[in-house]
């Protein structure tokens, strides 16, 4: 056994964190979708894949350790959206709040001592530089281009700048 019952716990309320952004991204991309926003639709159902990957890791770190896995209940996400600048502000602060899930985490697994939690964790501290980087210049792209032009913003995301990929 390499993973004390809190942390074990604090985890697994974790795995249900990242499903929930899995599920919320789901709903997001296929806002876009129905709006017509293909390449943002399409940027949304990867970052959708790479919640689920988050949980996934999350997953086998519990068992690998000798834990046990509990996935807890999943709320429902938001359905609807009043514009795409408002899906992309609810998404970058979803990843504020993540970001502070996992400083928590961090704190559990240091004050525990617990040296394989902290490698395993720093993981997605430093995740998260990139998922709130490239949120908040997602947000930045489409205030500048106002929803009437967000065309501009599909052209950015199909032609790869980086940080929206
Ligand atoms: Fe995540
Ligand atoms: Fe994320």
């Amino acid at each position: 056994m390499l993973i004390s019952s809190p942390l074990n716990a604090a985890l697994n309320a974790q795995v249900g964190h990242e499903f929930s952004a899995s599920l919320q991204y789901l709903e997001i991309a296929t806002y876009f979708a129905r709006e017509g926003w293909a390449k943002l639709a399409a940027h949304f159902y990867r970052q959708s894949d790479e919640e689920r990957d988050h949980a996934l890791r999350l997953v086998k770190y519990v068992t690998e350790t000798g834990g046990e896995l509990v996935i807890p209940m999943i709320p429902a996400p938001q359905h609807e959206f009043a514009s795409v600048e408002e899906a992309v502000r609810l998404s970058l602060e979803w990843e504020q709040t993540v970001t502070q899930q996992f400083n928590r985490l961090m704190d559990i697994a240091i004050s525990e001592k617990d040296y394989l939690a902290q490698g395993f964790l720093g993981w997605f501290v430093r995740e998260q530089l990139e998922e709130v980087s490239g949120m908040e210049g997602l947000l930045k792209l489409v205030q500048h281009a106002g929803e009437k032009n967000l065309v501009y913003v599909e052209t950015l995301i199909g032609k790869g700048k980086p940080d929206q990929e």
